[in-house]
Order: structure tokens, then C-alpha cells, then sequence
């Protein structure tokens, strides 16, 4: 078959149907996903924390995300396959984010990018759009500006609310296609979704969000102290230690390799 696209995106927000989004950062884990039916994937920059072991998104580059992005659409055939635009990749115009979100189109297959902010990116998200580039945007908890909002915090809260929700109205306008709301109140979530005609996708914004994403490794429980919103589906540190160990073990004892492992 063929892959999900913006449009059938929309159509099931206009029928009310929920889905869901994961992260994904090499080809096998995405075929797993593509497999199980998973719409849209999201190569993340949190690829900085989960890949390449940074405390924080902001390190992580362009050159460092486009080859994890290349392999999740060589490992996909069905899903929309979603690049997040790296800190420093296309805030200081709309051209640098044109020519960032072209790298990954041209380079990596992508089928849309994501980026960070409100109103300060607006310029950027017009610019993408009529370039035939659909937009994911991102508010709330934005990780590229943790050092602003002085650490990792629910955002949105009171008067902030209000920004929130203009910026989210002001994305739909200049033609973003989705919504990501990360750790947000439910019910500004909820005003949010009900207010726009895109949908939004929540990580820590309540159940009522169109779409909900979680980052792979916490939902599969490999993430060492996850957030208050992630919902462990998996011990995977539990059964990877577990199975690492047994390897380590039959190798000291000579247990593996038996002889189905070996040639004559
Ligand atoms: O980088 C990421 O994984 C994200 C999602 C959590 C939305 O931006
Ligand atoms: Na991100």
C-alpha cells in the first residue's frame, strides 16, 4: 500500500478518530512500527538524549540526524515519516529553515519536518509551506529552550494559557498541518484541540488531544527515569539485562556456542 499523507492526517481529525505517533531512530525499529500499523513516526532531535547521549536536545545536528532519519524511511513503507529541525537549524530565518528542511527532504526521504515555537517561527512555517513542505509545529514544553524556561516544567499554566493558544491559532494559519502540545495543562490541551482544525498530538497534554506520541525507548521502558507522562508498555532494560547477562554467562561456561551454532 501506499504511505500515509497530510491529507489522511486530516481526515481523521475531521472523523474523530485518534492515533497514534512514536519516535524512531534506525530502520529496524522502524519496520516494527510500520508493521504494527503506526501512522506517522517522528525522527526526534531527542535522538540528542536517546542516540547520542546528550543531557540536554541542544547539541545534536543536522549531519547527526539525517542519516537516523534516512534509515527510518528505508525501514518504512507505510508511514509518514516526520524530521524534527534541530536547535540552531532554523530560527535565524525563514531561508536557513528552508534550506534545513530541504536537506532532509533531499537527503533523507522525509515527508514533513517539525519545529519548535510560536509566533518567533511563523516567518519560518510560511516560508516551508509554500515550498510544499508540511509543517509539524510544537508548543508547550519546547526542549530547545529549556535554558529560558529554566528547567523542564509543565508550561501554559494562567496567562500563558492565552499565548499559547494564540500561538497555536496563529500556526494553523500560516498553514502548519499538526499540532505536537507538550506538557500542558488537559484542559488548555483540550481548548486547543477544540479551537483548531489541524490536529494536535499530546506528550503530557491529557487524553484529549487528537493524537497522542511518547518517544519510543520511554514507552517501551528502556528510558532510566522517565516523565510523570510516559506509560511503560515494556521492561526492556529488564529483558535486555536479562538477556545480555544469560549471553555473558554461557560464554564463561562454555554453554554457547553449542553444536546448532557451530559448523562442521
Ligand atoms: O524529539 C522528540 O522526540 C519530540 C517528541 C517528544 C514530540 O519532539
Ligand atoms: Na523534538
Amino acid at each position: 500500500g501506499r504511505r500515509v499523507t497530510v491529507r489522511d492526517i486530516q481526515a481523521a481529525k475531521s472523523s474523530g478518530e485518534k492515533w497514534p505517533m512514536v519516535t524512531a531512530y534506525d530502520a529496524m525499529t522502524a519496520r516494527v512500527f510500520d508493521d504494527a500499523g503506526i501512522p506517522v513516526m517522528l525522527v526526534g532531535d531527542s535522538a540528542a538524549m536517546v542516540v547520542y547521549g546528550y543531557d540536554s536536545t541542544l547539541p545534536v545536528t543536522v549531519d547527526d540526524l539525517i542519516p537516523l532519519t534516512a534509515a527510518v524511511v528505508r525501514g518504512s513503507s507505510r508511514a509518514l515519516v516526520v524530521a524534527d529541525l534541530p536547535f540552531g537549524s532554523y530560527q535565524a530565518s525563514p531561508a536557513q529553515a528552508l534550506e534545513t528542511a530541504a536537506r532532509f527532504m533531499k537527503e533523507a526521504g522525509a515527508h514533513a519536518v517539525k519545529l519548535e515555537g510560536g509566533h518567533r517561527v511563523l516567518p519560518q512555517v510560511e516560508a516551508l509551506v509554500s515550498a510544499g513542505i508540511p509543517v509539524m509545529g510544537h508548543l508547550g514544553l519546547t526542549p530547545q529552550s529549556v535554558n529560558a524556561f529554566g528547567g523542564y516544567r509543565v508550561q501554559g499554566r494562567g496567562q500563558s494559557g492565552e499565548e499559547l493558544m494564540a500561538d497555536a491559532k496563529a500556526l494553523e494559519h500560516a498553514g502548519a498541518f499538526s499540532l505536537v502540545l507538550e506538557c500542558v495543562p488537559t484542559d488548555l490541551a483540550d481548548r486547543v484541540t477544540a479551537a483548531l482544525s489541524i490536529p494536535t498530538i499530546g506528550i503530557g497534554a491529557g487524553p484529549g488531544t487528537d493524537a497522542q506520541v511518547l518517544v519510543w525507548q520511554d514507552l517501551m521502558g528502556l528510558t532510566e527515569r522517565p516523565a510523570k507522562f510516559v506509560k511503560k508498555y515494556f521492561d526492556l532494560h529488564g529483558e535486555m539485562d536479562r538477556a545480555v547477562r544469560a549471553f555473558a554467562d554461557e560464554v564463561s561456561s562454555g554453554a554457547f556456542p553449542a553444536k546448532e551454532h557451530s559448523y562442521s
